[in-house]
C-alpha cells in the first residue's frame, strides 16, 4: 500500500444530525515537499474518534462546545489523529524512519513542523516508541485513547478494591481499557454495550463481571439494579442519555462519575441534554460527576503509557482493533462506529510502513 499521489478526505457539508457518508468528499492531490524546518509524514493509521462528530458542526454551534478548537470549515481536510511515519525531512530533530502520533488529519500525506500546532489542527506530537507496542496501538491504548481511560477511571472515578464500577461504550477504545484496568484494580466491572457480541466478548475474554446489552434490555435500571446488587460506586460515562438516566438511581453513597463522552447527545444542540436532572441523586447521595478531558493530565501520560504495555506484555491487558483497509473507506468507517459497528478501537489502515517514500 505505497501511494504516488496524496489523498484527503474533506468536509463537504455539515451533517444534519448524524454523520452521512456523503457529508465528506475525496480530494486528490500532489504529495506536498517540506519547507525548511519541516518533515513529510506517511500517515499508517488513522484515528476515527467520536469527536470528529462534534468537529463537523457549524462554526457556532461548534463554538459553544469549544471556544479555542480551530473549527473545521467545510472543504477543510476532516480533523483526525494518525500515526504515520517521516519519509522526506528538513527538520533538524525528526529523520526518515522515525513514527509519529499527532492529529495531521484524514490524509496519506502531510507536512509538519514537529510542534503540531501551526501546520495542521493538531494539539501536540508524540514520537512513538516502537518497544513499547506496534504503531497502531499507539491510538489506541498508548495513545490518547488509552490515556482517556486511564486519567478519567484513576483521577476521577478513583476505585477502590472491592468497589462496583459500571462503564459505558464498553466495547468500545476507551471502555475496554476502562474495564480492564478497573479489573487490574481489584473491581467489580459491569459493561454496557450494543450488541450481544459485545457483551459476550466483554465477559468471556475481557474478565468483566457482567454485561448488558443496553438495546435490547427493556428495562435497562432493572437489569444493572440486578447486575450491581450492591449499587454503584464508579461510573465511567462515554454515553450521556439513557444510559446514564439509568445509573443514576443506583448510585452509592460518595460515588464517583465521571462523564467523558455524550455520544447519545452528539445529535443534539450542544449542552441540550434530553432526560433526568442529576441534582437530587448528586445531593441525596452526596455524590460527584466531574467533567474530564483527556488533555488535561498529559504531564502524567508518559508514566501511564508505561505501565499499560508492561500489563500488555505481561498479558493482563488485550488491545483489539477494528480494522477498516485505504483511507477512501473512512466516510464509511466513521458513520458506522456511530451506529455501533466496532468493537474495539476503530482504524483505517490507510499505508504500510516502509521506512523509506
Ligand atoms: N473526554 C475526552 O477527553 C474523551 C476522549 C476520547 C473519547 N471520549 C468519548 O468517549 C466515548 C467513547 O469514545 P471511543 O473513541 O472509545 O469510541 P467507541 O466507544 O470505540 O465507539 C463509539 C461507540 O459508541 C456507541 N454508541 C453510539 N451511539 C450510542 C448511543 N446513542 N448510546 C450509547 N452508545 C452509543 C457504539 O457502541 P454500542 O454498540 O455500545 O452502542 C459505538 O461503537 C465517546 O463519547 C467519546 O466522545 C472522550
Amino acid at each position: 500500500m505505497l501511494h504516488n499521489r496524496n489523498l484527503q478526505v474533506v468536509l463537504a457539508r455539515y451533517p444534519e444530525g448524524q454523520p452521512r457518508e456523503d457529508d465528506f468528499r475525496l480530494v486528490e492531490g500532489p504529495i506536498p515537499s517540506p519547507g525548511p524546518g519541516q518533515f513529510l509524514v506517511r500517515t499508517l493509521y488513522l484515528s476515527l474518534d467520536p469527536w470528529i462528530w462534534l468537529r463537523m458542526k457549524p462554526v457556532a454551534e461548534y463554538r459553544r462546545w469549544s471556544p479555542r478548537n480551530k473549527v473545521l470549515g467545510l472543504g477543510e481536510v476532516m480533523h483526525g489523529a494518525v500515526v504515520g511515519e517521516v519519509v522526506e525531512s528538513r527538520h533538524p530533530d525528526f529523520k526518515v524512519g522515525d513514527l509519529i502520533e499527532s492529529k495531521l488529519g484524514w490524509q496519506r500525506y502531510a507536512l509538519s513542523d514537529g510542534a503540531g500546532d501551526r501546520l495542521n489542527n493538531a494539539d501536540g506530537l508524540t514520537r512513538i516508541a516502537p518497544d513499547l507496542g506496534p504503531a497502531s496501538a499507539w491510538l489506541g491504548p498508548l495513545g490518547r485513547t488509552g490515556m482517556t481511560a486511564y486519567f478519567g477511571l484513576m483521577k476521577v472515578c478513583q476505585p477502590k478494591p472491592g468497589e462496583t464500577v459500571v462503564v459505558s461504550s464498553a466495547a468500545g477504545a476507551t471502555g475496554m481499557v476502562v474495564g480492564q484496568i478497573a479489573k487490574i484494580k481489584g473491581c467489580r466491572v459491569v459493561g454496557i454495550a450494543g450488541s450481544d457480541a459485545k457483551v459476550d466478548w466483554i465477559v468471556r475474554d475481557l474478565g468483566f463481571d457482567a454485561g448488558i446489552n443496553y438495546r435490547t434490555t427493556s428495562d435497562l435500571e432493572a437489569a444493572l439494579g440486578r447486575a450491581c446488587p450492591g449499587g454503584i460506586d464508579c461510573y465511567y460515562d462515554c454515553t450521556g442519555g439513557p444510559i446514564a438516566d439509568a445509573v443514576l438511581p443506583l448510585l452509592n453513597d460518595r460515588a464517583r462519575w465521571a462523564v467523558v463522552g455524550v455520544i447519545a447527545e452528539y445529535d443534539r444542540p450542544i449542552g441540550d441534554s434530553l432526560g433526568r436532572r442529576p441534582y437530587t441523586m448528586l445531593l441525596a447521595r452526596r455524590a460527584r460527576m466531574e467533567g474530564f478531558v483527556v488533555h488535561d493530565w498529559a504531564r502524567e501520560h508518559p508514566a501511564a503509557i508505561r505501565e499499560i504495555a508492561q500489563w500488555m506484555r505481561e498479558g493482563r491487558f488485550k488491545n483489539r482493533e477494528y480494522i477498516t483497509d485505504g483511507l477512501e473507506n473512512a466516510p464509511r468507517a466513521f458513520v458506522g462506529m456511530l451506529q455501533g459497528d466496532n468493537i474495539g478501537k476503530n482504524l483505517i489502515r490507510v499505508s504500510s510502513q516502509s521506512g523509506a517514500a
